[in-house]
């Protein structure tokens, strides 16, 4: 299958190194890049076709999937000229905050739309991407985006569009809140009498560790949670800050409510 990245930067870049380790051919895809210097060093790095512009892509080019990856506020002028594959293309924009509704009013109501959105640890392939077709996308054609999609991470996929709202609030800007979380505790380890320097390692190889047990394990959060909190212990008393009624879960409803109403009002 043929394959047009709309936008090769740090989320089409992650792609398609994944996809080049994946064994994708070469051949198969041509990347579509505006800015004259990064589309040489794409050539140069990949071997690869980029072109500035879809006008550019040769007739007869088997455009099966055409993936945008650009800023939102750039997608109008993308679309606008990727309506031309829309006979044989699949269009995937993992643009966020784009609905599969704006698709269709840019290409057609009989246009194949899949809306994802991944996260950040997509650029070391530790991402997860959730995607929601609509009724024109086939279940060969969804298996060959949860494909793609793998080369950046896991995939998971919602029917019903409206969670994306949630799912933006939560694996979306989810990182940012982990990463937050990061900084907190190297200010409180700093507090405690810990040098700079030491508890900012210590901070950052706690989270990091914690999180790859968490996925090599495949144990429930809650269980790994309770297999380091010994009854009586400095875990528990930590816990009992943490888990207060007015502690962490509360806190973190809320950032959730607020990006889940933000992300609406981005939607349209
Ligand atoms: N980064 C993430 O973690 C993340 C997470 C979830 C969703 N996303 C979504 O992924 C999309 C891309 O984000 P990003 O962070 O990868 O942005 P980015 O690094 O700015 O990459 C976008 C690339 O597309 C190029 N571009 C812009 N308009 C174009 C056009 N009409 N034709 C061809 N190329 C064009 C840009 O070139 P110029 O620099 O010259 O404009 C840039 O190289 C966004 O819609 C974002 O919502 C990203």
């Amino acid at each position: 299958m043929g394959l047009i990245l709309v936008g090769c930067g740090k989320m089409g870049g992650a792609m398609l190194e994944g996809w080049l380790d994946q064994g994708v051919p070469k051949d198969s895809i041509r990347i579509i890049e505006r800015s004259g210097e990064h589309a040489q060093a794409l050539r140069d790095t990949h071997d690869i076709i980029v072109a500035d512009s879809l006008d550019d892509i040769e007739d007869g080019f088997p455009a099966d999937v055409i993936l945008l990856a650009v800023k939102p506020q750039m997608m109008d002028d993308a679309i606008t000229k990727a309506v031309r594959f829309k006979d044989r293309a699949t269009f995937v924009s993992v643009a966020a905050g784009k609905t599969i509704s704006y698709y269709e009013q840019a290409i057609g109501t009989d246009a194949r739309i899949i809306r994802v959105m991944p996260n950040t640890p997509a650029a070391v392939r530790r991402g997860i991407s959730v995607a929601c077709a609509n009724d024109q996308v086939t279940d060969g054609m969804k298996d060959h985006c949860t494909k793609l999609l793998e080369a950046i991470g896991e995939v998971a996929w919602i029917d019903d569009e409206a969670l994306m709202d949630p799912v933006t609030a939560v694996s979306g800007s989810g990182p940012a809140y982990v990463f937050y979380m990061t900084e907190c505790l190297t200010q409180a380890g700093i507090k405690a009498g810990l040098p700079e320097k030491l508890a900012t390692q210590l901070a950052r190889a706690t989270v990091a560790g914690a999180g790859e047990l968490m996925r090599q394990s495949g144990t429930d959060a809650d269980q790994l949670r309770i297999n380091v909190t010994s009854p009586g212990g400095t875990t528990q008393a930590a816990l009992e800050v943490l888990m207060a009624e007015n502690g962490f879960a509360p806190m973190m409803d809320q950032a959730i409510y607020a990006a889940v109403q933000r992300s609406k009002e981005l939607a349209g």
